[in-house]
């Protein structure tokens, strides 16, 4: 990344859904708000190719003149989300096949499966027709868009079955290798030829663990390659970076795979759909910040994109407004589409782009909010917008935060708990969102990072919650630290093909822990800590050498810790992270900051941003902080 790259802001547009004169004044609006950049192109397949190999890219060509004409730089998005209409009678067997066998539909978007030969086909050629045309004009590349919404990834349609076996025929050798490699003698599931083996969907109870965690990824496989493709097509005939445009709480695909064939990650955040949707949010805090959005979903999002994309990332859609698709749509707190933009900006991204210009008034999406109302004037969120231009052309240049703690997050993991969680609603994401708040709580600016990273120097404290497959090569990096490593539940239990890892896991350097069997919680019998805080869902018996470090007023284990190792085997109410953060800071030497109720902190090596949530007025110590208020300051 430059340091002397500018924050910048941009906005969504959709020329094929307006009337051609109105593309020149829309233009000078976004230039006159201070919006630089324009992210065009990736629903418009129908309009590009109305019939097979019948092109028009005439209005393509002159929407582009009118928007570079005002000075917007352009992204131009592939438009391989919305197949058109005539695809399907080409490709009749294109479409996804849910878990219950039924084609998911035309009619809405995201209506085909990655692994159909026919389409990935198709994907290239109408890539490298827009490559070839605009490779040259354009600012930069979104491919595809939002790989995984709708529960696209995973499916079982019959392309995707022969692909399976081809991909398993690769990762094995031999079916007798993968027999053993999975336990097939269990329950005599044994095959004898990479053919007889089906998707893992329809079995008459839980498919062998082994085969559903093989096919999740598989099926994340599918979604890189089809990528990567697209990538590739592109840099034949461009030297624009390329990025896509990632979601929240979407881990059906390894995001770091996708990433390393990219050269930047954006990510679309809409924090109120999100509090409503995917955060896991208690109904108070739903009631609290439902105009204000939850005050950690953003920025987990923001440090976990900042690695996908190697140090570089956007936001490609802001929320400016109410939405139209969570179970509840409000409309945000005055001072809210600033904040976030800001927020954004202190997490070090480069450009925010709002969705969506203008309202749509036809269509699915005619109840959610853009920038401007559907009759041209300007809706609320215009003048936060204008401001935050404003504000933008005296802002240092784009600064990453500067952390002194890391956080592994693992996609892989992710699809290992979802495959076997051993109790109602034990999900990894929220394991590792929950250390994530715990530390933003206590004033920290974290990195998140991927299992495999390397260097580990700058970090103080590095945290490790539920990696249940850890590869040896992040174990020997691990192992050679002397800094605090704090490792949470689940760490080590199982190889890579689902099997429990002998002799026991968790089988970690510089401690001796061994968990001797784990159980599930009802939500209604917490363990209570002996110091504060309590363990609950999931908890873990622990034996061996190394020192108690939390316990239950019962005294049961709950963490030990020897050398710079602390093994936590339990899941800690907040109560009980707050307590062991604390503690582990400390003796890392890392100061903390015991954050007010909705307030959080983000410190780059310039500046310090404090961003208020809360609906209140808070003190801090550099003075108070309006509700949706932002406190920023040179370090
Ligand atoms: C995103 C998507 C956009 C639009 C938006 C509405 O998920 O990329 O095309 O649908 O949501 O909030």
């Amino acid at each position: 990344m430059s340091m002397t790259m500018q924050r910048t802001l941009g906005t969504c547009y959709y020329p094929e859904h307006w009337p051609e004169e109105m593309w020149k004044e829309d233009a000078s609006r976004m230039s006159k708000a201070g919006l630089t950049w324009v992210r065009i192109g990736e629903f418009a397949w129908s309009k590009l190719e109305p019939k097979p190999g019948e092109l028009d890219f005439g209005w393509l060509d002159r929407a582009m003149d009118v928007l570079q004409k005002a000075d917007l730089q352009v992204v131009l998005g592939t438009p391989t989300a919305t197949p058109p209409r005539w695809m399907l009678d080409k490709h009749p067997d294109m479409l996804a096949v849910d878990a219950s066998g039924n084609p998911r539909k035309f009619g809405s978007r995201r209506h085909y499966c990655f692994s159909h030969p026919g389409y990935r086909e198709e994907s290239k050629r109408i890539t490298k027709l827009l490559a070839e045309r605009y490779g040259k004009r354009v600012a930069a590349w979104q491919t595809d868009n939002e790989y995984g919404c709708h529960d696209t990834v995973i499916s079982y349609s019959e392309p995707a079955r022969f692909a399976f076996q081809q991909w398993l025929k690769e990762q094995y050798g031999t079916v007798k290798a993968l027999n053993k490699a999975w336990g097939n003698v269990f329950w005599s599931m044994e095959y004898d030829d990479f053919s007889q083996i089906e998707l893992p969907n329809l079995t008459v109870t839980e498919p062998n663990p082994a085969h559903s965690h093989a096919f999740r990824r598989f099926s994340s496989d599918q979604v890189v390659t089809f990528n990567r493709i697209q990538a590739d097509e592109i840099r034949l005939h461009s030297s624009a970076p390329i990025s896509h445009n990632y979601m929240g709480r979407i881990t059906d695909f390894d995001h770091f795979d996708v990433g390393n064939d990219l050269d930047f990650a954006t990510w679309d955040s809409y924090p109120l759909g999100f509090l409503e949707d995917r955060v896991g949010a208690s109904p108070e805090q739903q009631r609290a910040y439902a105009k204000q959005g939850d005050p950690d979903f953003q920025a987990f999002h923001h440090d976990l994109y900042r690695t996908v994309g190697q140090g570089r990332w956007w936001v490609m859609e802001q929320q400016p407004g109410p939405v139209n698709w969570a179970p509840y749509n409000p409309a945000p707190l005055p001072g809210m589409v600033r904040l976030w933009s800001w927020e954004a900006f202190a997490h070090g991204a480069e450009t925010v782009n709002y969705f969506r210009w203008r309202q749509a008034s036809f269509a699915q999406e005619q109840m959610h909010s853009g920038l401007l109302r559907p009759d041209n004037q300007d809706a609320p969120a215009m003048a936060e917008v204008i401001k935050v231009a404003q504000e933008l052309k005296d802002a240092p240049a784009v600064e990453p935060p500067f952390a002194q703690v890391a956080l592994v997050f693992d996609y892989k993991a992710d699809w290992a708990w979802s495959v076997q969680p051993h109790g109602l609603d034990l999900s990894y994401f929220d394991l590792v969102f929950s250390y994530y708040k715990a530390l933003r709580r206590n004033g920290l600016t974290v990195d998140i990072i991927a299992p495999n990273h390397k260097d580990f120097s700058q970090y103080k404290l590095t945290l490790v919650p539920g990696l249940i497959h850890f590869p040896s090569s992040l174990k020997k990096e691990l192992g050679q630290l002397n800094s605090l490593i704090i490792y949470g539940p689940r760490t080590g239990a199982r190889d890579k093909d689902f099997n429990i890892t002998p002799p026991l896991p968790p089988s970690l350097p510089n401690i001796d822990v061994k968990v001797s069997y784990v159980e599930s919680l009802r939500p209604d019998s917490p363990l209570e800590l002996s110091n504060g805080g309590s363990v609950i869902a999931y908890t873990e018996s622990l034996e061996g050498i190394a020192p108690i470090f939390l316990e239950t007023k019962s005294k049961k284990t709950i963490a030990v810790k020897e050398n710079n190792i602390i093994y936590c085997g339990s899941w800690l109410d907040d109560d009980g992270l707050d307590k062991l953060m604390s503690i582990a800071c400390t003796e890392a030497k890392i100061p903390t900051q015991h954050m007010p109720e909705g307030v959080r902190v983000t410190q780059t090596r310039a500046e310090e941003f404090w961003f208020n949530y809360s609906q209140k007025e808070v003190e801090t110590k550099y003075g108070s902080i309006s509700p949706a208020g932002i406190l920023r300051h040179a370090v």
